[in-house]
């Protein structure tokens, strides 16, 4: 979408903004996070930190956008200035490291998508299945290949400006998606042995519970609804007045987390049916759902279509992680899209080389006791994106407030009767809770 675009209309927009949401968080992170996090403890602190915060920093990135009309830097700068640009331009960084490891791990769903045609995975043994992802990811001219191929149909979506296109697809595409993820999620929880994994999801164990459980929770929540780097901001300035901004920030809000939660469903029973490891970490989708497959009768086109689409929820995913980078180089820095694009894409591609070598080659070089891939996802979940909230919700709370009610009811056009606790959340208790949780994860 070229700058001053505008969504033709609000289901475009809801699909755009459930297509950046919906990805890899869902499908790949939220059920290996579930699995090292304790199960039911980290999925009820997950759902609380969406409905509060993750709902109100949602409808304060919507306003700021649409009012704004502008990249997140330039929104901050024509809504009041100061130093509150700097907010938009920490999202713009944030993007270059999310993208870096979100293309690597976009990479793994199209070598799987290749693979199980090939026969490769055709298997339900732990052994045979880790053997094979560890082989895989071992090889990096394998890795990086599919790195750069995620990332080149990434930048060409983005620079060719055909989301037109991509959004008419995912509107098909996404519910093929669910569909699938329902059917994948009944045949693992109806698989021997699953009640196991159903009780780890459902009942929590509190006292497993640490600061880095909770920390994690409140980074998976931003991380998994696009919030605070900016991208539903720069979606949101594609958009008209009319559009009911709360109406919209809950059904795209509700949307992400019923696949998280199904992708739960999908996940964690099989690991606990077929013997895995739950605490497995990045590699848990890739290891368990191919022993799911192998339970299936055609598994194998099951297995393609699953990763094939997976892949395209994550492109539209990546898409949006880049857009706010290359909307700030085209509207406050004159470079035209194309340039923009490559040129920022270029720069996340050898960002993300020492993430796609952290499985492999370079596992044993780890940052604050963390392999690359994820510490770099560490840092951007679950310090950028929360930090980038804690800003956004003061800045709706304290420096615009008023502007923000108004632009939230679309200039009296769509009344909010909870304008007021809103803002009572991004003043206090947004902030508050963000901070406490960060301070208390360090
Ligand atoms: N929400 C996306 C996912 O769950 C990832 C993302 C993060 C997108 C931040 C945009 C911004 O896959």
């Amino acid at each position: 979408m070229g700058p001053r675009d505008h969504f033709a209309t609000r289901l475009g927009f809801v699909l755009a903004a459930a297509g950046s949401a919906v990805g890899l968080g869902n499908i790949w992170k939220f059920p290996f996070m579930a699995g090292q996090n304790g199960g039911g403890a980290f999925l009820i602190l997950y759902v609380a930190f969406v409905l509060t915060i993750g709902l109100s920093v949602m409808l304060s990135e919507y306003a700021i956008g649409r009012a704004g009309q502008r990249n997140p830097v330039g929104a901050f700068r024509v809504l009041k200035g100061g130093a509150w640009p700097a907010v938009g331009a920490l999202g713009v960084i944030a993007g270059f490291v999310i993208l870096s490891f979100y293309s690597v791990v976009g990479g793994w769903t199209l070598a799987y998508a290749i693979k199980s045609v090939s026969g490769a995975l055709a298997s339900n043994d732990p052994k045979v299945l880790g053997a094979a992802f560890g082989a895989f990811i071992a090889e990096p001219r394998g890795v990086i290949a599919f790195h750069t191929a995620f990332m080149a149909m990434t930048l060409f979506i983005v620079a060719g400006g055909v989301q037109g296109g991509i959004e008419r697809a995912s509107r098909v595409l996404m519910p093929a998606l669910a569909i699938l993820v329902v059917v994948l999620a009944v045949r693992s929880v109806t698989l021997e042995g699953a009640s196991k994994g159903i009780a780890f999801f459902l009942t929590p164990d509190f006292s497993r519970v640490t600061w880095g459980t909770v920390n994690a929770a409140l980074g998976q929540a931003f991380f998994s609804l696009s919030l605070g780097m900016g991208t539903m901001m720069t979606y949101a300035s594609y958009l008209d007045k009319q559009v009911n901004l709360p109406k919209t920030a809950a059904q795209v809000t509700l949307l992400d987390t019923g696949f998280a939660v199904v992708a739960g469903f999908m996940i964690l029973p099989a690991v606990f049916a077929f013997g895995f490891d739950p605490q497995a970490g990045p590699g848990l989708t890739f290891i368990t759902l191919p022993a799911v497959f192998a339970q299936m009768p055609a598994g194998p086109l099951f297995a393609f279509l699953f990763f094939a689409l997976l892949a395209i929820a994550a492109l539209t995913s990546a898409v949006s992680i880049i857009e706010p980078v290359v909307s700030y180089l085209i509207d406050e820095r004159g470079v035209s899209r194309r340039a923009a694009t490559w040129g920022a894409g270029a720069v996340t591609w050898a960002l993300g080389v020492p993430s796609a070598l952290s499985l492999g080659p370079w596992k044993d070089v780890t940052l604050g006791g963390k392999g690359i891939l994820d510490a770099v996802d560490y840092l951007a979940s679950n310090i950028m994106l929360p930090v980038g909230g804690i800003l956004i919700t003061l800045f709706i709370g304290w420096s615009i407030a008023d502007r923000a009610k108004e632009e939230a009811q679309s200039d009296g056009v769509h009344p909010f009767a909870l304008a007021n606790v809103w803002i009572f959340i991004c003043r206090f208790v947004a902030p508050a809770a963000v901070a406490w949780v960060l301070i208390g994860g360090l």
